[in-house]
């Protein structure tokens, strides 16, 4: 992996921090073709924003998951979601959750990872693998590693090239979301 990110122990959090005014949530949702019925964890979800979407399409006969460890985001959204598909719960992606084992079509974080020390992106890979079904896909939005106007500072930003280095799965698109942004998406093995 690329030089360490965070110390051990040290906590990620953003203090509220919403990526929902700078992002094309339509870009991002036209390419990742979610289908009714289908499965979806929005892990580091924040306010939630996404999983509203996710919920749109996935329907009736799917689900939703959202995870942070942020009890007080979670608190708020649980609020907000009863009667809905969307199951918010405090957690941890880089430790095992109480999610089945191969139960997901779909994790999504945004803006999430570039905070994980080695020690949290080695239990996260853990736990993507355990959870996404077999073809099941991960995807990764995160900030360009360049000089923008907001975002976290360059040295623990991931290239497109050093997400691919990290994540011991296939990738399969990469896609630019606005100027500052990009998707990365991965797939878990079929067999
Ligand atoms: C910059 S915010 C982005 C929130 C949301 N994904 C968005 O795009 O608006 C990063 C989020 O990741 C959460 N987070 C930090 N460490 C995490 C971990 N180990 N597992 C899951 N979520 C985590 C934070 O609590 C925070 O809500």
């Amino acid at each position: 992996m690329t030089e360490c990110r965070k110390n051990e122990g040290q906590k990620h959090h953003h203090g509220g921090r919403s990526s929902e005014r700078i992002l094309d949530k339509n870009e991002i949702l036209a390419n990742l073709s979610i289908m009714p019925g289908q499965v979806v964890l929005d892990a580091g979800c924040g306010n939630g924003y996404m999983a509203k979407e996710f919920a749109k399409l996935s329907g009736e006969g799917g689900a939703v998951y959202a995870l942070d460890p942020d009890a007080e985001a979670i608190d708020i959204l649980q609020a907000k979601m009863a009667g809905t598909n969307i199951e918010a719960f405090v957690g941890d992606i880089t430790e095992e959750t109480r999610l089945g084992e191969s139960s997901l079509d779909l994790i999504y974080l945004c803006t999430v990872i570039h905070g994980f020390s080695e020690k949290q992106m080695e239990g996260f890979l853990k736990e993507v693998k355990r959870l996404l079904k077999p073809g099941g896909r991960l995807a990764v939005v995160e900030i360009k590693k360049e000089e923008t106007r907001f975002g976290p500072p360059l040295k623990i930003r991931f290239s497109p090239e050093e997400l691919k280095q990290a994540i011991s799965l296939t990738p399969t698109s990469l896609i630019d979301i606005g100027q500052a942004f990009y998707m990365q998406i991965f797939e878990m093995s079929k067999g």
